[in-house]
């Protein structure tokens, strides 16, 4: 039987639980007072900070904040390491796209670890481009971000 999902606006009682899956990002990870602080901007102004929940286990979260016009960002995606490789990433980012569109966007932007193989693969294979602004031990493990974009056509 197919697992129930559910896809919803991040309540402020889960941020501890927030925090304790993005311990998956070691010495990168957010702090807790950026997750409030994301969960404000969100509600405030039109941006997305959604959670996963499989079978009531929260195994997942993605935050899009809304930079300006159609412009916004994908600051974080994290999926627990039990629940990825089953399709939930793509879940997460596919949904979070049809919203970003449907609130008028017409363009993403995001930043990867060059050495984060699997998300990277994500976001390509998703019709994200490199756009060549690579910030050399940007990350803690002395990794370099790269930046990535994603423009879409008008509905
Ligand atoms: C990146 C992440 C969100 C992907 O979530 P996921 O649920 O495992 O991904 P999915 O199962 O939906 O797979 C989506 C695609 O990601 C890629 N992918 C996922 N795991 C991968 C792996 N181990 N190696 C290579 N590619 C992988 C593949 O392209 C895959 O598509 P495919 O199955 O059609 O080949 C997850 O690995 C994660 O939470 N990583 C740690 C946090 C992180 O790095 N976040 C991104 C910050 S920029």
């Amino acid at each position: 039987m197919l697992p129930t999902l559910s896809l919803r606006k991040v309540k402020a009682e889960e941020i501890d639980t927030i925090v304790d899956i993005d311990k998956i990002f070691g010495p990168d990870a957010f702090p807790k007072y950026m997750f409030e602080d994301y969960m404000e901007e969100c509600n405030e102004n039109n941006g997305f900070f959604y959670v996963l929940e499989v079978e009531g286990v929260l195994a997942g979260y993605i935050i899009a904040v809304h930079d300006f016009d159609g412009a916004y960002t994908i600051e974080s995606i994290a999926i627990r390491s039990e629940f990825q490789k089953v399709g939930y990433g793509k879940f997460l980012l596919e949904t979070i796209e049809n919203l970003i569109r449907r609130e008028g966007g017409d363009e993403i932007k995001l930043q990867v670890s060059d050495k984060n193989t699997s998300a990277r693969k994500l976001y390509e294979n998703f019709g994200y481009q490199y756009i060549g602004n690579e910030q050399e031990k940007f990350y803690l493990d002395g990794s370099a971000a790269l930046s990535m974009k994603k423009e879409f056509d008008a509905y």
